[in-house]
């Protein structure tokens, strides 16, 4: 994100690694439509995608031409489905072998920036699994590709996850700073590329009425959900070793965490904004192994119904072991030791095979300090709530107390809606368009730094080790379509409070 006037993308061509997988189908070259759609991207641009599959160019834009059309809809302008045509290419071989596959890879680019008259200006996307990040990186520089050098940049963008615990994120850190610099690691979340996640800066620091009561004085607790319907479906492989807390909590989640808790940064440049995150990062302490207990709830999906379907427990998912300990849901109830925080907890919560696809953010202001309306029931006065909805429908909810019309003085609770899409019309997105785009023009503000990823490890290092340590018992422990395990309701309970699972 910037304060800077719009800037441009030079000339560069895009190096997709995973050309074949299901996030350049489903997400990259949407994203790639929608930004040529709006205007986005340079006319000097190409794009070359690698994938361990042989295959020539003109069967890779065949397919990419009709995932486009399924995936952005029916009304592809053909124009610029033929624009896409003319600049994408692909070579595919053994990415384990330097000699072949990166010397096509080179010749390619070659010939690729002369034709489109490219400046050699390039930028990778690591869509392959993690464990090849380094290996491919270093392949990359080896070959001459990967050194920014007489004005041409290359930059390098990681998918999640970076790294599966503290100690391989810092290895994985370490090991790609041997051969490029940290200013051309682009570590992506594709939550920060959310409207409504962007918004949360814009409506904390871009009005003056939400900050001063944006802290602990103020506010009771903050509670955060990402709930989803959807179970593994064809993941079971990376899920059942991830399981929900890595998959979600230290990236997406504490994005959440981070923009709604920091402190207003100097600039908006990237790391006057990044610097703040880390800040946060920093002041949440990681639990002790007695504080695991307490603080941290984790659940497994049974067999349910979800929208009056019958879906399978986690247990029986494909890929999937049927002995399986992994955790499909995780709720944390974390404190930020800081003077605009202390006392205020954090709850946070994450699940698949929820109720509902729901993803928000409850600001939960503190009671009235007295109570006027006597003759109000105690369960009808009102607490004032500020919700940030993320998914699936992205606006702002403000939740109060009025007068219900009558000759007593009787409150009820209301709600104030902002809706995006009511003000701002539908947004052709998939959540990537501006995080590509921030990489073309090199902003890295809405990207991971090295030691933001590292904070986040470590405050969740000590739960899995607990986990790893205790398994659980009585997995599984809630059924698909609920709103996960008791043991989470409990975790609110014991403090006075509940979730909110209204969704509106
Ligand atoms: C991914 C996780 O990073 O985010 C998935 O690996 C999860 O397990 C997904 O389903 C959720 O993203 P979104 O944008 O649908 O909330």
């Amino acid at each position: 994100m910037s304060d800077k006037p719009l800037k441009k993308s030079d000339p560069c061509v895009m190096v997709i690694f995973g050309a074949t997988g299901d996030l350049t189908k489903r997400k990259l070259f949407p994203a790639l439509y929608n930004l040529a759609h709006e205007g986005f991207l340079p006319e000097k641009f190409a794009i070359v995608g690698v994938g361990r599959q042989e295959m020539l160019s003109e069967d890779f834009r065949s397919q990419i031409i009709a995932n486009l059309k399924e995936f952005v809809g029916k009304d592809c302008d053909k124009s610029l489905l033929k624009w896409f045509e003319d600049r994408t290419y692909y070579t595919g071989g053994d990415f384990d072998d330097d000699k072949k596959l990166f010397a096509d890879i080179k010749d390619m680019l070659r010939d690729v920036c002369a034709k489109h008259e490219i400046p050699e200006n390039y930028f990778y996307y690591m869509a392959i699994p993690p464990s090849l990040f380094a290996n491919v990186t270093h392949k990359i520089v080896k070959n001459g590709m990967g050194k920014e050098e007489d004005g041409k940049w290359r930059r390098f963008i990681f998918e999640k996850p970076f790294g599966t615990s503290y100690e391989s994120a810092k290895a994985l850190n370490a090991d790609l700073l041997k051969t490029i610099k940290e200013p051309q690691i682009y570590r992506i979340d594709h939550y920060l590329g959310k409207e409504t996640v962007q918004n949360i800066l814009v409506f904390r620091f871009g009005n003056s009425i939400f900050e001063p009561i944006w802290n602990r004085n103020f506010v009771d607790h903050v509670q955060i959900t990402v709930a989803e319907k959807l179970g593994v479906e064809l993941r079971g492989n990376y899920y059942d070793s991830a399981g929900a807390l890595r998959d979600m909590i230290p990236n997406h989640i504490f994005q959440l965490v981070t923009l709604t808790a920091m402190e207003p940064p100097v600039s908006f440049e990237a790391n006057a904004v990044r610097d703040e995150q880390a800040k946060i990062l920093q002041a949440i302490q990681p639990f002790t192994d007695e504080e695991v207990l307490r603080k941290a709830v984790r659940g497994q999906y049974d067999a349910g119904e979800i929208g009056g379907t019958a879906v399978p427990a986690y247990r029986s998912e494909s890929n999937v072991s049927t002995t399986s300990n992994t955790e499909t849901f995780a709720a944390l109830k974390l404190s930020i030791d800081n003077w605009r925080w202390a006392g205020v907890p954090f709850y946070v919560r994450t699940g698949k095979r929820l109720a509902a696809k729901h993803s928000e953010i409850v600001i939960q202001f503190k009671k009235a300090p007295f109570v006027l309306f006597r003759d109000t029931p105690v369960e009808k006065l009102t607490t004032n709530r500020l919700v940030i909805h993320i998914q699936p429908d992205e606006g702002l909810t403000l939740h109060f107390g009025a007068k219900i019309p009558g000759p007593i003085v009787n409150m009820g609770a209301v709600d104030m809606d902002f809706n995006y899409v009511d003000h701002f019309g539908e947004q052709l997105s998939t959540g990537y368009e501006r995080l590509l785009f921030d990489c073309m023009i090199g902003d890295a503000t809405l990207f991971q730094r090295a030691d933001m990823v590292e904070a986040s490890w470590k405050i969740v290092n000590p739960i899995l080790d607990v986990w790893h340590a205790i398994p659980a018992r009585s997995f599984p422990n809630y059924k698909a379509g609920s709103w996960g395990p008791k043991e989470a309701d409990d975790l609110m309970e014991a403090d006075g409070r509940r979730w909110i699972n209204e969704v509106t």
